[in-house]
């Protein structure tokens, strides 16, 4: 089947009647943020009732179709009436199209303004019009106007003023992406959230009107590509029977702008092309992979390329015939430039050889600066290491001046209490891409390496791993949500604040309530400061159970290879605690350019948060506070544990202003979080005692269990595990 408009046009409208339906279903997180419900200040209703009264759509592709739909479904929704589409301009018409499309929004926006709009960006502007007030959304693009739709009805649900609109948005990255990590028999790595959403089973014959809400949730905070497997992939996906289904896919997703990507087993000319070699620099291992290509593009003319884990944690790659990155990625990237596709290649190593994990993604990627076609992203997690709740930035960020890099978040909370606890994680998101490289000076922030400006590279983006599943509300916890928002919203425009993220997240999802509100979003910004304080304070990191990485087990040393025991990671022993990787440890410190490595070498001017990720501290070291180490510790891992108590009972005062569903579904699980809180911090403080041999600060209520009882808890019904 290929893509055609009408039957994209016909499914569109089949999948709207169904997803009506799914409206029945009270209160269960499963509208994410496009609830859309009726407006109860009467004065501002009717100011919006007043300021609105048509539609008109200049245009019908099927990106127009969506847009229209949506501003139809949206507006009946919040305005508690039907808004009719006419081809007329009334007074209080929106006219939603394309400059080109409409001679009335060339006659009051410049071409200069559109330009300033870019490819994929929008401009919503209120203009008088022969006497009659009318609001333009418009944009270069079709898909930039259904962005701006999507921006006009967020005006709405958080209740801003319409009168004299005059807004240009336009996105800071090219790439924003989500990676699903979906095996093929729907388990879900790192997954809380049920099972994966793609059913393969009954693709491409059913669509489930999900796959059209998913896409529409995506369109709606600017997401526009999505790998659909995991990284850790099954060539089977490449073979034709799973084609014709990701074709499928991408004909729903394709009028929302997202193009579809898939991960490129390396190995897959050996498993499902019976050649013997996968070798990249073999010219029939080549010419598979380019014939692959043509054939992908045929079931998927727009597809976006291969997203590829390599020669780490056991995946085949270019390494098993000596060769490099770079001759692995190259090949995969000539298969698909003829497409215009991309490779996204994951610079997520770490070999046994290495005296410090730390190190090695830059060791194995830095030499090989310059070396990767243009069509070629390197992917680098956030952090060094592996999405701990803090991480330093990755020192690849600044070091690749030749090479495009994509900055790889994960959503899914695999060490953040998964889908249990309640953590916010635009606050961990800014403080990454606020953090200054001094690649190229004073000024060289890591959001710059990835947007391009500071190398001018040709590619730039930001991906999150995801934390969707087929649960009813989609992420599990329902403020999962929030960091899925976020991550879009922070990939359109990384300058948002944290703060107007959830304040918009909030009021779409759940209440424009002021004192909800204001409540929530303080709920929502400290939560991610107390998970780190109640499980990895000042800068210790991977103290989790081997496996599930749920609970800790700071004490665990039972893995074959040493950098995946915790023990590796905070190295306690009488003296102190922490990772010396200054000159007198492992020096890797050495790979972030001199102010940074200054900043962070010295005792007295590395950022404490970030202490034990690079030093090695005697317990009685004095930090900034006065306090020793030791009694340090002590303070933040007890201030996290009652800061969540706090936010549990900041939660339960907050019952009349929501649903009783969503309601209960929280505060049942910040219980959880706030006795899960005190497991971590009693058994991190108890194991570290061992070492110090200090006891507790003065005036801290003693853990009421022994070491041994939480060494002798296991966690068998973690996923992962
Ligand atoms: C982590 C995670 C794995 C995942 C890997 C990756 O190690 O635990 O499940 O496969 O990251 O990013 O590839």
């Amino acid at each position: 089947m290929r893509y055609s408009i009408a039957n994209t046009k016909t499914t569109i409208l089949l999948l709207v009647l169904l997803m009506s339906s799914a409206r029945l279903y009270a209160e269960d997180g499963y509208d994410l943020w496009l609830r859309y419900k009726t407006v109860t200040d009467g004065k501002l209703l009717l100011a919006y009732r007043n300021t609105i009264s048509t539609i008109t759509v200049a245009g019908e592709s099927a990106t127009l179709l969506a847009a229209k739909e949506e501003l139809q479904n949206g507006l009946k929704g919040l305005l508690g009436k039907n808004i009719p589409v006419k081809n007329l301009l009334h007074n209080g018409s929106l006219l939603a199209g394309t400059a080109s499309q409409s001679a009335v929004t060339r006659q009051y926006i410049s071409k200069e303004e559109m330009a300033s709009a870019g490819g994929e960006g929008f401009i919503i502007r209120s203009v008088n019009h022969q006497g009659k007030n009318i609001i333009i959304i418009t944009a270069n693009n079709d898909i930039g106007v259904l962005y701006g739709c999507f921006h006009f009805l967020r005006l709405l649900q958080t209740r801003q003023s319409i009168s004299k609109l005059a807004i240009v948005s336009a996105p800071t990255l090219q790439l924003r992406l989500l990676n699903h990590w979906d095996n093929l028999d729907r388990y879900v790595e790192r997954g809380y959230a049920g099972i994966s959403i793609w059913n393969w089973h009954t693709l491409p014959d059913y669509i489930d009107p999900r796959y059209i809400d998913y896409a529409r949730a995506n369109a709606s905070i600017g997401i526009n590509g999505v790998s659909l497997t995991n990284v850790n992939a099954n060539a089977m996906v490449l073979t034709e029977s799973y084609l014709k289904k990701v074709a499928v896919l991408a004909n729903i997703f394709r009028p929302y702008g997202i193009k579809v990507y898939l991960t490129a087993r390396f190995s897959a000319p050996i498993e499902i092309g019976k050649l013997r070699t996968a070798d990249p620099l073999n010219d029939t291992v080549q010419k598979w992979w380019n014939d692959k290509a043509k054939e992908i593009y045929k079931w998927i003319p727009d597809f976006g390329g291969f997203l590829v884990k390599a020669n780490s944690e056991g995946q085949p790659g270019p390494q098993n015939y000596g060769r490099d990155h770079a001759d692995g990625a190259n090949m995969l990237a000539d298969a698909v430039a003829p497409y215009k596709g991309i490779v996204m290649w994951r610079a997520f190593v770490y070999s046994q050889q290495s005296d410090d994990r730390f190190k090695q993604a830059y060791a194995e990627f830095k030499p090989l600066d310059g070396k990767f076609r243009k069509n070629v992203l390197v992917q680098v997690k956030n952090g060094p290491i592996d999405f701990q709740p803090r991480e330093p930035f990755s020192p690849l960020f600044g070091a690749m001046e030749q090479t495009s890099l994509l900055m790889e978040f994960q959503i899914t909370q695999e060490y953040l209490g998964q889908a249990t606890h309640l953590v916010y994680e635009a606050p961990m998101f800014k403080e990454v891409l606020g953090t200054d490289t001094y690649a190229k000076g004073k000024g060289s922030t890591v959001a710059k390496v990835i947007d391009g400006s500071l190398y001018h590279n040709s590619l730039n983006g930001m991906t999150g791993v995801s934390n969707i599943g087929n649960d009813r509300n989609w992420t599990g916890h329902p403020f999962g949500q929030a960091n899925w928002y976020a991550l879009g919203r922070l990939a359109w425009d990384y300058n948002l604040s944290s703060e107007e993220i959830a304040d918009e997240w909030i009021r779409e999802t759940f209440s424009n309530d002021p004192s909800f509100v204001a409540a929530t979003k303080k709920i929502m910004l400290l939560s991610h400061k107390a998970l780190v304080n109640y499980m990895t304070p000042l800068g210790l990191n991977h103290l989790f159970g081997n496996g599930h990485h749920y609970g800790p087990a700071p004490w665990s040393n039972n893995l074959p290879r040493p950098d995946w025991n915790p023990v590796y990671f905070h190295k306690a022993d009488s003296f102190g605690i922490g990772f010396d990787r200054t000159v007198t440890g492992t020096n890797a410190l050495d790979q972030y350019a001199p102010e940074v490595r200054e900043q962070y070498e010295n005792l007295n001017t590395c950022d404490e948060k970030y202490l034990l990720w690079f030093h090695h501290v005697s317990w009685k070291h004095k930090m900034k506070s006065g306090r020793t180490l030791w009694d340090e510790l002590c303070y933040y891992y007890y201030k996290g544990t009652e800061d969540i108590k706090k936010i549990e009972q900041q939660w339960h005062q907050l019952e009349k202003h929501i649903d009783k569903e969503r309601f209960q579904h929280v505060r049942q699980l910040l219980s959880i979080q706030v006795k899960e809180a005190e497991w971590w911090r009693n058994a991190c403080l108890l194991y570290f005692q061992t070492f110090s041999k200090i006891p507790f600060p003065a005036g801290y209520e003693k853990p009421d269990k022994s070491l041994e009882y939480y060494k002798s808890l296991n966690f068998p019904y973690a996923p992962g595990n």
